[in-house]
């Protein structure tokens, strides 16, 4: 009888203790769907939002402030358009592959944020690698430049093309302050990179190209005296001045060859 009692009232707590949870989970319902009803999600419009991304972005809640790096308890316009380095992470495809999900998506997030994406700044990189890298973000599939895509893509490939891009435009020896990789980092990181100083690159250029000119100049001027002296030795009729010719037109060749091809090649 005791044992009988007892487990009746062990099902009425047990039932009420359930019942209590769904409730309470029940009341909870309501004031999530109040921000991301199907129109919006926080201060964002999705009413567009592409379908393809839908289940991925919304559903999975990888737009929320915390996953993109914000601390508002709300999705804010300013944090996805332009806080977050990569608000559009959450998309099924990459700017690299061949379906055009991401095309939607960036074209939506343009659209969303009128034009105040965040945008990858050239004048963070020195200008000789500009064209360079934006041609390479592009094969990419980074049209627009914009730091969103620009943090989806690999990182590693856009470290190395940097640094090929560096290589092949750029004056050879300068002890650079450009580092691509932290450069890429604190893009994506951080969200913001000081603007590369181009003053130091430009000076070194000057100074390589007055270095070149110059030594131009008088090494070719050296060369072609020694050279025409040479000649008149070599025409002159007296045998013994036929050495001394030589060594002119061999010593005028010796200069060019060793000032003035280092100073194209090695600076
Ligand atoms: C959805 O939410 C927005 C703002 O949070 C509100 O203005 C709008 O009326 C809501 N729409 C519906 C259908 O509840
Ligand atoms: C949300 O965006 C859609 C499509 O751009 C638009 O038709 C609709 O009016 C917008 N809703 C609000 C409340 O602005
Ligand atoms: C978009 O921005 C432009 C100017 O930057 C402004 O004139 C326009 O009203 C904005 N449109 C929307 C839908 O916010
Ligand atoms: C190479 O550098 C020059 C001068 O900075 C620049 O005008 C040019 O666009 C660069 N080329 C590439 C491919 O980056």
């Amino acid at each position: 009888m005791y044992r009988l009692k007892a487990t009746v009232l062990t099902f009425i707590l047990l039932g009420h203790t359930v019942y209590s949870d769904s409730t309470r989970s029940l009341a909870r319902e309501p004031r999530m769907l109040k921000s991301r009803n199907s129109t919006y999600f926080g201060e964002i419009n999705i009413s567009n939002f592409p379908e393809c991304a839908y289940t991925n972005c919304i559903t999975s809640d990888q737009l929320s402030p915390s996953r993109l790096g914000c601390v508002e308890p709300e999705l804010t316009t300013d944090c996805l358009c332009s806080k977050a380095p990569t608000p559009l992470s959450c998309s099924p495809e990459g700017p690299s592959d061949q379906d055009n999900c991401w095309a939607s998506l960036e074209d939506w997030f343009a659209g969303e944020c009128n034009g105040s994406v965040a945008l990858i700044d050239s004048s963070t990189m020195p200008e000789c690698i500009q064209d360079c890298v934006f041609n390479f973000l592009k094969n990419e599939g980074c049209a627009t430049q914009t730091r969103n895509c620009f943090c989806i893509l690999p990182r590693n490939p856009i470290v190395q093309a940097a640094t090929s891009c560096y290589a092949a435009n750029c004056t050879k020896k300068k002890a650079s302050s450009f580092s691509p990789a932290e450069w890429h980092d604190n893009i994506c990181n951080l969200g913001e990179t000081p603007a590369y100083d181009q003053s130091g690159y430009d000076s070194y250029v000057t100074m390589v190209h007055r270095v070149r000119l110059s030594m131009a100049i008088l090494v070719g001027l050296i060369s072609i005296v020694l050279t025409v002296i040479g000649i008149g030795l070599l025409w002159d009729d007296d045998e013994d001045d036929n050495a001394g010719g030589v060594a002119c037109i061999v010593i005028a060749i010796a200069l060019v060859l060793l000032i003035i091809v280092p100073v194209y090649t090695a600076l």
